[in-house]
């Protein structure tokens, strides 16, 4: 298991924390959206304490380059090479690319429900069906959904002062469904996520700074949980589906 501590990190974390007792057991990780924010944060963090990365973008960049981490542009071949390269085996999958989307509106939502489910849902559907014969049963999926995917917080009016695009909430409460049939369907274990408001290109400058969301997240999905819950991982609490 990884080595790092059991508290709440409010601030940047320093490398040399982060690093403290580090890592004996390298890991092979898939990330989605790692070209920026929290994908970008977790893959530095985590090629930082020796683990590998394969990161899914749609473009490469330079802050990647590393011997440790493969860029991958599609879900294909290269994909399949860059596992066999890292051993052939998959440890932890970290679904985490999202559009960023802006129709507040039911009409502006039938412009960007496409976009939305097509990246959120169907594109990690089919990266965890490739992937997952690489799994074995101590891998792991994580799920980085949103607050906004929450159908009770919806319906009890919960993310009323919210305001957010709705073909995303469509599509994150979809995706968390997705998380449950896969730790269902699987027996891997799942955790979905809210990160918290972050300061990110989807965020705000008032947000957490990503890198102290990626420490805490991956600190998080390095110890034992309960199965599949929806975690706010800035209060600690459990979001109800
Ligand atoms: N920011 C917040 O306040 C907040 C709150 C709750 C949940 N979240 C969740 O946290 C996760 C990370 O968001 P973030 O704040 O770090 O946002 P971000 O900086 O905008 O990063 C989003 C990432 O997703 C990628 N992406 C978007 N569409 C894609 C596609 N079709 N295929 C592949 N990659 C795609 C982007 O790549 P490109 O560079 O190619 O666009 C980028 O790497 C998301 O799942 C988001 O829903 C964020």
């Amino acid at each position: 298991m990884h080595c790092v501590s059991n508290e709440v990190v409010k601030e940047k974390p320093t490398s040399v924390g982060f690093l403290t007792g580090i890592n004996k057991n390298m890991k092979t990780y898939i990330i989605t959206g790692c070209t920026s924010g929290l994908g970008l944060e977790m893959t530095l963090l985590l090629l930082a304490r020796g683990d590998k990365v394969i990161c899914m973008n749609r473009r490469k960049i330079t802050k990647l380059n590393h011997p440790n981490c493969r860029q991958i542009l599609g879900i294909d071949c290269t994909l399949i090479d860059a596992i066999q390269e890292f051993d052939g085996r998959v440890d932890t999958l970290i679904l985490n690319a999202s559009p960023n989307l802006s129709g507040y509106t039911l009409n502006e939502a039938e412009s960007e429900i496409d976009e939305a489910l097509d990246t959120i849902v169907k594109m990690h559907l089919k990266l965890f069906n490739v992937v997952k014969k690489y799994m074995h049963n101590k891998s792991t999926v994580v799920g980085v959904s949103s607050r906004l995917g929450s159908i009770t917080r919806e319906y009890t009016g919960a993310n009323v002062h919210l305001e957010r695009p709705q073909a995303y909430k469509i599509a994150k409460a979809a995706f968390n469904m997705l998380l449950n049939i896969i730790a269902s369907e699987s027996g891997f274990k799942c955790h979905v996520i809210h990160p918290g408001y972050l300061n990110t290109k989807m965020g705000g400058t008032d947000g957490t700074s990503p890198n102290v969301a990626a420490y805490n997240l991956i600190r998080y999905i390095d110890n034992p949980h309960r199965y599949c819950e929806f975690k706010n991982l800035e209060t600690k609490e459990v979001i109800p589906w």
